[in-house]
């Protein structure tokens, strides 16, 4: 359902890879709801993902940059104020990935240089788009970033590894950045700590199926979808969510509130 909550913002959405990225759902319901956007995402991804497709169907341009990358960021920031017309209300930051995760290191045995990049990509990657935007006045007043992140920052989650630490540093640096943003150009900065979510990123954590099962059944409204996340980000660009700054909110049906669930031990009812 539309009801034009975005109409005339401008916005930047990194990290859609292919139609089942929380950030392909979330650049769709920003352009129900009336914004203009640009795609971004690394080049490497832009060679075999589908981004290009997706920018077509939400007529966005799609402009390749490494997260990592300073110059890259400015060329993002200052194209899409061209190609959009005017400066930025919203970025989604929707990034996240480890080597070591992917080639199943242990978390005992885990290669420092590896993480050091994990930490670039999945969270020193969100300072950087702060700082860039910044400092190339990008950002209109009373704005909002988003940053996606997880529960994993807060409690142990064995096979999640070193994305636990990237998670706390990105709240972290949500938090700090937004008294900066909040206090210079009244730009809110927050983290959405959503539920598992079946995506390349998510599906490639060691027993995922598992694990999603747990937390739908803890959660007493079940996990929260990829489209439902898509929903609560657009609330959070709307203007409806003025004062609502330096938070990490969790999007999981309840899951971060519950200590035990009967449901989980097949007691319930
Ligand atoms: N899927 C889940 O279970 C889940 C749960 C909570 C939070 N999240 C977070 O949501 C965000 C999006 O992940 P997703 O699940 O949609 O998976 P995804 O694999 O679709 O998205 C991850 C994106 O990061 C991009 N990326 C990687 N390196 C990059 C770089 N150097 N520069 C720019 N972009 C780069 C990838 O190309 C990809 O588009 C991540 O931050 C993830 O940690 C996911």
């Amino acid at each position: 359902m539309a009801n034009n909550l975005l109409k005339g913002k401008r916005g930047i959405i990194f990290g859609a890879l292919d139609d089942k990225s929380i950030a392909t759902k979330v650049a769709e319901r920003c352009v129900e709801e009336g914004a203009q956007i640009t795609l971004t995402n690394a080049p490497v991804a832009l060679r075999f993902g589908e981004i290009q497709k997706i920018g077509e169907k939400l007529n966005a341009q799609v402009i390749p940059a490494d997260a990592t990358s300073i110059e890259d960021l400015e060329n993002l920031m200052t194209q899409s104020m061209e190609i959009l017309g005017g400066k930025i209300d919203f970025i989604l930051h929707s990034i996240g990935m480890s080597i070591n995760v992917r080639k199943k290191k242990d978390y005992t045995d885990l290669k420092h240089d590896w993480m050091q990049k994990t930490f670039d990509i999945s969270a020193i990657s969100f300072h950087k788009v702060m700082q860039t935007a910044m400092k190339l006045d990008a950002v209109n007043d009373w704005g909002s970033i988003l940053a996606l992140t997880y529960i994993a920052a807060q409690r142990t989650f064995p096979d999640y590894s070193e994305m636990a630490e990237s998670k706390a540093l990105l709240e972290s640096f949500a938090r700090s950045f937004g008294y900066h943003f909040g206090t210079k150009k009244k730009v809110r900065v927050n983290t959405i700590s959503q539920s598992p979510t079946w995506t390349t990123a998510g599906s490639g954590v060691k027993g995922f199926q598992e694990f999603f099962d747990y937390a739908d059944k803890m959660s007493p409204l079940g996990n929260a979808s990829a489209d439902a996340c898509a929903d609560y980000c657009v609330t959070m660009f709307s203007d409806l969510t003025r004062s609502v700054t330096m938070q990490n909110l969790f999007h999981d049906g309840g899951f971060s509130s519950m200590g035990m669930n009967p449901a989980v031990l097949g007691m319930e009812g």
